[in-house]
This record gives C-alpha cells, sequence and structure tokens, in this order.
C-alpha cells in the first residue's frame, strides 16, 4: 500500500514536471515556473514534498537554490528539482531542460554523461549490492566524461581515488524516499555500508555542475548545471523506476518541448 502511494506522488509529480517542460519560454520568471508545478501539485490535494527548486542557468550550481526569483534566459538551461507528497508519502524528481526547448551542444554532451551515469547507477540498485555501488558506478561514468570532453585531465583511477571529481561532483547519488523525502533508515549496517533489500525506495540523483566562475575549465562549459533525479523501487530482479512519467532523454524532452 505505500508503494502504491508514492507511485501516484511520483505520477503527479512527474505531470509537474511535464507541465513545465511545456510551459517554460525565455522572458520567464522561475517562480512563474514553479507555479506550474504548483498548480498540479495542489490540483491533485497535493503539497511540496520540500522547497523546490527552480535554477535557471547558473543557478543550476547552487545545490540548495531556493530564491527562485531571476528570469529564465534563452541559451540557457533550467533545473527544477520539485515534487510532491499524496497522503503523506513522498516523491523526489529532477529534470534539467532547454529554456528555449533545444540543447546546445555543450548542454547536451554534459546531460549525455549524466543520463549513462544514472543508468550505470540504477542498473547497481539491486539486491545484495551494497548502498554505494551506483554511487561509485555513475561517480566512474561522470569522470571518464569528464575527461573525454577536456573538462578534466589526468588518470581515472586517481582522480576517483582523491576526489579530485567533487569539483564537480560534490553530492550523494541518493536516499531513501518515504514518508520524507529523505527517509529514516541507516546507511551502514554492521560496519559497512548496507545492502539493499526488496521494497526499499532510493533515489538515483547524478549531476555535475561547473561553476561560473571556475577558471580550471573551458569558458564554454561555466555555468552549466546538470541532475537528473529518478526514484527506484527495489525488486527481486533490480529496480523498478516510478518517476519515469517525465521524459528524460534530449531528444523526448525537445520533442515534448516543441509539442
Ligand atoms: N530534493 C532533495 C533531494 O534531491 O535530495
Ligand atoms: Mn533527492
Ligand atoms: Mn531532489
Amino acid at each position: 500500500q505505500e508503494l502504491e502511494l508514492m507511485q501516484i506522488a511520483s505520477d503527479i509529480s512527474a505531470e509537474a514536471h511535464t507541465r513545465a517542460m511545456q510551459a517554460v519560454k525565455p522572458g520567464m520568471m522561475e517562480y512563474a515556473l514553479e507555479a506550474e508545478l504548483n498548480y498540479i501539485f495542489g490540483k491533485n490535494g497535493c503539497v511540496p514534498s520540500y522547497n523546490s527548486i527552480v535554477g535557471g542557468g547558473e543557478n543550476a550550481c547552487i545545490l540548495h537554490y531556493v530564491e527562485n526569483d531571476q528570469e529564465l534566459k534563452d541559451g540557457d538551461l533550467v533545473l527544477i528539482d520539485a515534487a510532491c507528497e499524496y497522503q503523506l508519502y513522498a516523491s523526489d524528481i529532477t529534470r534539467t531542460f532547454p529554456v528555449n526547448g533545444k540543447f546546445s551542444p555543450e548542454q547536451k554532451a554534459l546531460y549525455e554523461v549524466i543520463l549513462k551515469a544514472q543508468l550505470a547507477a540504477i542498473d547497481a540498485v539491486r539486491v545484495g549490492n551494497s548502498y554505494k555501488e551506483p554511487h561509485n558506478a555513475a561517480v566512474r561514468i561522470m569522470v571518464q566524461g569528464l575527461l573525454d570532453l577536456g573538462i578534466m585531465q589526468g588518470d581515472i583511477e586517481q582522480i576517483i581515488a582523491s576526489e579530485s571529481y567533487r569539483q564537480f561532483y560534490m553530492h550523494g547519488t541518493g536516499h531513501w524516499l518515504g514518508m520524507d523525502v529523505h527517509d529514516v533508515g541507516s546507511y551502514k549496517q554492521g560496519g559497512g555500508w548496507r545492502a539493499y533489500e526488496a521494497g526499499m525506495v532510493v533515489t538515483v540523483e547524478p549531476g555535475l555542475y561547473i561553476a561560473p566562475d571556475d577558471e580550471t575549465v573551458d569558458a564554454k562549459w561555466r555555468g552549466i548545471g546538470i541532475r537528473i533525479e529518478d526514484d527506484a523501487i527495489v525488486t527481486d530482479s533490480g529496480c523498478e523506476l516510478i518517476t519515469r512519467g517525465v521524459p528524460v532523454a534530449p531528444d523526448e524532452i525537445e520533442a515534448l518541448m516543441r509539442a
């Protein structure tokens, strides 16, 4: 019954993100886009599970940005981390999409890296794997992507061991989700990371954030912040995503925004 309620919360949240993708246009204010989300939440008798983040352009690099008071600009991405709770059960979704409906080559290249990292992390959410395995899988893909794009230089093993990737990825890849968005439950057990069990719910939320003033990277990358977040139920054979009612692939997002 709890999982059914979380599926309903996720469906409503996905509908809210879909509406935001369809509503956004250059010149709109971040709070106006937030209002589109709140309309869907409220219409369904829901409240936000947490303070909605609607960050255009470099505001996406501020992890807990909640001011939502700036203009959304042509050529920028907007990162929305927002979701509702339904009958006390939370959901938690992030999508990042172009304000003008079309990803630039740099935005798309970075987005593809994060999506690939998310798919690897999702694949690691399975019974018996430790809580940290999705994070480790996501980090490895993203570091390789940063190397391939020339945003980082050096040796992948050394970058992972030293955690120097934290310049661009400074948060974890997931947390328990339930009656709270960061739900109760230990992450460690018996001295190690806890293993996944069927019925657990976890978020999978890799991202990359290139600070606007980061002079260690080519100017074309600066100020881009992207996160992709979905919610997964651990099953006997892997995991089931409950938040894919809103598209995540760049071409599907662009198609939805064109429609
Ligand atoms: N929206 C809070 C989080 O993603 O953890
Ligand atoms: Mn989350
Ligand atoms: Mn979130």
